[in-house]
C-alpha cells in the first residue's frame, strides 16, 4: 500500500503544451549556449542578453496551456490519500495552472524576479531589464530572473531530501536525467526502499535505476499511470 509519493518532473511534461525541452534535437540548448544565458558568469558578462532570453521565454509561455499530464498530476494530489510532493525542475507555471499545490520549483520560476541587491523575490510578469526597479528596496540595476542557474544551489533541497527519505513511491516524469542534484533523486529514493518509476518519451540517462518504466508521450503515459494508481 503506497503511503508517500514524490514526483519529479522536467521539461518533457510541458513539451506537449508547446514549450521546447532543452536537450531534444531541436531543444533550447541546440539554439542558445546555456553558458551565456543560464550561468551567473553569463549574466555578469551580458545581463541584457540574459534578460532578453527570459523575456522571450516568459512571453512564449503566456500563450500555452497545461496538458493532460499536468491535469493528471493535480488529480493525483487531490485524490491520493497519503503524503504527496511534486518537485519540478521546470520554471513555467503549468503545474500551478493545472491545480497542483504541493509543489516545489527547485530551479525557480521565470515569472518571478530576484533582487541581487536586497535578496527579495517577487512575482514578475512583465519585461525585465537592468532598468527594472526592485519593488522592495526600490533600487535599479539589481533585478534578475528568479531562476537557479548552473552552478547555483537549487531551492528547498532540505525539504526535498526529507521527502525522498520517507517516500515509498518515486516517479520521474519528462526529464533526461542529465542535471544534478535532480538526476540523483531516484538513487536516494531507491536506497530508502522506494519503488521507482520512470514515465518518459524514451529511456533517460538514469533509466537503469528505475524498477519500472512506461515510455511514451506524457499526455498518454501519465494519465494512464495515475488512473491505475488511484483505482
Ligand atoms: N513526453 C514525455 N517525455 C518527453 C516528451 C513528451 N512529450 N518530450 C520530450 N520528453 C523527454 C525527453 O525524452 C527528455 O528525456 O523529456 C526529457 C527532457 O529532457 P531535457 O530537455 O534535458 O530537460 P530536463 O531534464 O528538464 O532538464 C533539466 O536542465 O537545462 C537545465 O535547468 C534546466 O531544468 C532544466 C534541467
Amino acid at each position: 500500500m503506497t503511503s508517500s509519493i514524490v514526483i519529479l518532473t522536467g521539461a518533457g511534461v510541458s513539451a506537449e503544451s508547446g514549450i521546447s525541452t532543452f536537450r531534444d534535437p531541436d531543444g533550447i540548448w541546440s539554439k542558445v549556449d546555456y553558458r551565456e544565458v543560464a550561468t551567473p558568469q553569463g549574466f555578469a558578462a551580458n545581463p541584457a542578453r540574459v534578460h532578453a532570453f527570459y523575456n522571450w521565454r516568459r512571453q512564449n509561455v503566456r500563450s500555452v496551456e497545461p496538458n493532460a499530464a499536468h491535469v493528471a498530476l493535480a488529480r493525483m494530489e487531490r485524490e491520493f490519500r497519503g503524503e504527496f510532493l511534486l518537485v519540478t525542475q521546470n520554471v513555467d507555471s503549468l503545474h500551478e495552472r493545472a491545480g497542483s499545490q504541493k509543489l516545489i520549483h527547485m530551479h525557480g520560476q521565470h515569472d518571478r524576479a530576484l533582487c541581487a541587491g536586497c535578496g527579495s523575490r517577487n512575482e514578475w510578469h512583465d519585461e525585465m531589464s537592468m532598468r527594472s526597479r526592485c519593488p522592495a528596496c526600490q533600487r535599479v540595476g539589481h533585478m534578475r530572473p528568479d531562476v537557479v542557474w548552473f552552478g547555483e544551489t537549487p531551492y528547498e533541497m532540505d525539504r526535498i531530501q526529507a521527502a525522498l527519505g520517507q517516500c515509498d513511491l518515486f516517479i520521474s516524469i519528462g526529464t533526461s536525467g542529465n542535471v544534478y542534484p535532480a538526476a540523483g533523486f531516484v538513487r536516494i529514493a531507491r536506497a530508502e526502499g522506494a519503488r521507482t518509476v520512470e514515465l518518459n518519451l524514451v529511456p533517460s540517462e538514469g533509466a537503469v535505476h528505475f524498477d519500472e518504466a512506461d515510455h511514451g508521450p506524457a499526455t498518454r503515459v501519465v494519465p494512464a499511470f495515475v488512473e491505475k494508481l488511484l483505482a
